[in-house]
């Protein structure tokens, strides 16, 4: 921990008492967790499974057995089968292992990796890794929706092309790309070509079947399903070569070693069963409580532009508006004050003020990136926490708009 951020983070804690009334909308960076999987992962704390699955006692075997058990749930969702799901501890390191993995050992087909320009850091890093090895990556672009067109995709793909990686839905502006196209179009330029999606913001909340899509990797992370955080999963298509990327002793986990964090793998399993079982209700949900917010947050507040598509083409949960003259870092500790919780920019960098490279790739100036705020719906959200972020957030754009250098032109 750097100290002097951890002092200051104390002091911001001293200075801001808790508001009465919170609205998390934060979910890009944590997920919330559902109370029925609190309520189930309670017990692993406790006394259930407490051992390491590799180990030959009562409770090691109990801990396979959960881990096994939350295979079969997320194979089930995604129409696979439970050995081709790998448990990492995050998104990132399932992402990481995706991009570094597939690369290492399949160089011998090839040294160019496709990725679409607006993927997630966990992505677009290990990709920039793999450049400093001898690798070619190609960033192609999207549309100014954030769709990536499949000529820009055609002309991408060669014979040299060992990785192709675009997320189903992208984190921050919601785009969920036509996938199966896009595969189809890389896999007709090259058929050995491996196809890796980052679906870890899309399973629960559009449909995932790697068999429809004809994906052969797929990255999961348990947060973004509404589990605590500390678990991430890779579907790895049988007869799909990955190397292992991280060295340390293995438990039931053949490509990442150390031990598995057997709680969060086992409420990710419970998260994914339950989003599944009730999606057309959270989806619903969800996209009621999204237009709501963003229909009335442009209706009461001018010089706003939204990010990303409308309707179908759009994530469920997804709301994301730039807010013109108005620093977006400022609007997020002004809403702080409210108990409004929200990101600015982008969302898994915000330390680093750095403007969004999503929403420059769609076309956004650096301005508009830095007045953007990124909120996520979840299922849990009411009617009453939207009409209570409408009733602060205009007064914070107000404010924050008022101390701005930049003024629209009178
Ligand atoms: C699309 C996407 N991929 C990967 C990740 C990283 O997942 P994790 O936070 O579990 O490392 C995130 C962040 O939450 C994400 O939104």
């Amino acid at each position: 921990m750097e100290r002097d951020i951890a002092r200051s983070v104390r002091e911001l804690l001293e200075a801001h008492g808790r508001p009465k009334r919170e609205v998390y909308l934060d979910l890009e960076n944590v997920g919330l967790v559902l109370p029925e999987v609190v309520e189930y992962v309670i017990d692993y704390f406790r006394n259930k499974a407490i051992g390491h699955p590799a180990i030959t006692h009562r409770p090691g075997w109990e801990a396979y057995e959960a881990v096994a058990e939350a295979s079969e749930k997320i194979a089930k969702a995604i129409g696979a089968s439970p050995s081709e799901v790998a448990f990492t501890h995050s998104g990132t390191e399932a992402n990481n292992l995706a991009i570094l993995g597939a690369a290492k050992a399949n160089k011998k087909s090839g040294k160019k990796v496709v990725v679409s320009s607006v993927e997630h850091m966990s992505v677009l890093l290990p990709a920039e890794e793999l450049e400093k090895t001898g690798f070619e990556v190609v960033k192609v672009p999207v549309d100014r929706e954030g769709f990536v067109k499949p000529e820009a995709l055609e002309g991408a793909v060669d014979r040299s092309t060992v990785l192709v990686s675009v997320a189903l839905v992208n984190h921050e502006i919601g785009t969920v790309q036509r996938l199966k196209e896009l595969v189809e179009v890389a896999k007709d330029r090259n058929p050995n070509v491996i196809f890796h999606t980052d679906a870890a913001d899309a399973l629960n909340k559009v449909e995932v079947s790697v068999e429809r899509l004809g994906v052969d990797l797929a990255t999961f992370s348990s947060h973004k399903v509404y589990a605590p955080r500390g678990a991430g999963a890779l579907y790895v298509r049988e007869g799909v070569k990955v190397e292992r990327v991280v060295y340390g002793p293995l438990s039931s986990q053949v490509l990442w070693p150390g031990v598995e964090n057997v709680p969060a793998i086992a409420a990710f399993g419970r998260a994914v069963e339950l989003g599944q079982a009730k999606f057309d209700e959270h989806v619903s949900k969800m996209k009621r409580l999204r237009d709501a917010l963003t229909r009335g947050i442009m209706e009461r507040v001018p010089h706003v532009l939204l990010n990303g598509p409308k309707g179908d083409g759009r994530a469920p949960d997804n709301v994301n508006l730039s807010f013109l003259y108005c620093e977006g870092e400022a609007l997020t500790i002004e809403l702080s004050t409210y108990g409004v919780y929200v990101s600015s920019g982008s969302a898994c960098t915000t330390r680093i003020l750095e403007p969004s490279h999503v929403l420059l790739a769609i076309g956004r100036k650096r301005e508009e990136a830095h007045g953007s705020l990124l909120m996520k719906v979840w299922p849990l959200h009411s009617e009453e926490d939207v009409e209570y972020v409408l009733e602060v957030l205009p007064k914070a754009v107000e404010r924050i708009r008022g101390i701005s250098v930049e003024k629209p032109e009178a």
